[in-house]
């Protein structure tokens, strides 16, 4: 039987080891650049080379000095598997937790290690956990980790606090990413529901394929997957209300 082993670090504990290997994890199996890229970002985006992510940028860009963030990775038999990123900031009195990155190894997928990963990052004080992502077995991944399902996600609170949410983002590519579709437009007729703008031009060839099954099993509420652009799922954990003798018998855990 293989050995799975998830691992959580603050991001003040990651290494320059630990970067190095996520960042040549991520060159190897995030996915490859599409056909318009090179035009829209610059000629090192070749139709079809392995999106890349250096050492320096991951510390920049995903671990910034002063912010609250975190770091998960998995192996399994010794060998990883796949990683995650997320950073919390607080907006209007509230605790987001946002994923960053998120990654599994080509040999690994589908069996599980995205929910897995994200449900280290679920913490008992974050109100909202947010992610923009072009591949829906993301967000079906964090639907089921930090909701319940896909299909009971609220667009009523997307429409109305991911702006503001993403503004109060420490993480410059979530703050400077423009959110679009018929949610925040009524008068957008692309198709394009919950998305966001984030002039990412990686291949959709995938992510498409994953879009289209997923229509086929559930009531898929994000809308299209246009080039540049990401779906954006925000959700609010909905707590339930413990009863008394609950909670005086059994006091919270400190975290
Ligand atoms: C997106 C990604 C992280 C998913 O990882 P994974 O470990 O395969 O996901 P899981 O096995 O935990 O599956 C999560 C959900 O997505 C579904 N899913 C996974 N891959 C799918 C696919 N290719 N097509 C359709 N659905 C898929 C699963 O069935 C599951 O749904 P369920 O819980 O309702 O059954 C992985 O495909 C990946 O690394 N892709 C490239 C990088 C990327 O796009 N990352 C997202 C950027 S934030």
């Amino acid at each position: 039987m293989e050995k799975q082993v998830f691992e959580k670090y603050d991001g003040s504990r990651v290494t320059e080891g630990m970067l190095q290997e996520a960042s040549q994890f991520f060159g190897d199996h995030y996915g490859v650049w599409g056909e318009h890229a090179a035009q829209a970002v610059g000629k090192f985006a070749k139709a079809g080379s392995h999106v890349r992510l250096s050492k320096a940028r991951l510390r920049a860009e995903y671990l910034p000095v002063d912010t609250t963030c975190s770091y998960v990775r998995v192996t399994v038999d010794g060998r990883l598997a796949g990683n995650a990123f997320a950073c919390r900031w607080a907006c209007e009195n509230k605790t987001v937790c946002w994923i960053t990155q998120l990654v599994v190894h080509q040999d690994y997928r589908e069996r599980g290690l995205a929910v897995g990963l994200l449900n280290q990052l679920r913490h008992d004080n974050v109100d909202i956990y947010g992610l923009m992502s072009s591949h829906p077995a993301a967000c079906l991944a964090a639907a089921k980790a930090f909701g319940s399902s896909i299909n009971t996600v609220r667009l009523e609170f997307i429409k109305e606090h991911a702006e503001e949410i993403m503004r109060a983002s420490p993480i410059r590519y979530v703050k400077d990413a423009k959110v679009c579709g018929s949610l925040f437009n009524p008068e957008d007729t692309s198709g394009l529901v919950s998305s966001v703008d984030t002039g990412f031009w990686v291949n959709h060839t995938e992510p498409l394929e994953a879009l289209a099954w997923a229509k086929d099993i559930v009531d898929w509420p994000l809308g299209e997957l246009h080039d540049g652009h990401e779906f954006l799922l925000v959700l609010e954990v909905r707590r339930r209300t413990r009863s008394t003798s609950r909670s005086t018998s059994r006091p919270e855990a400190l975290s």
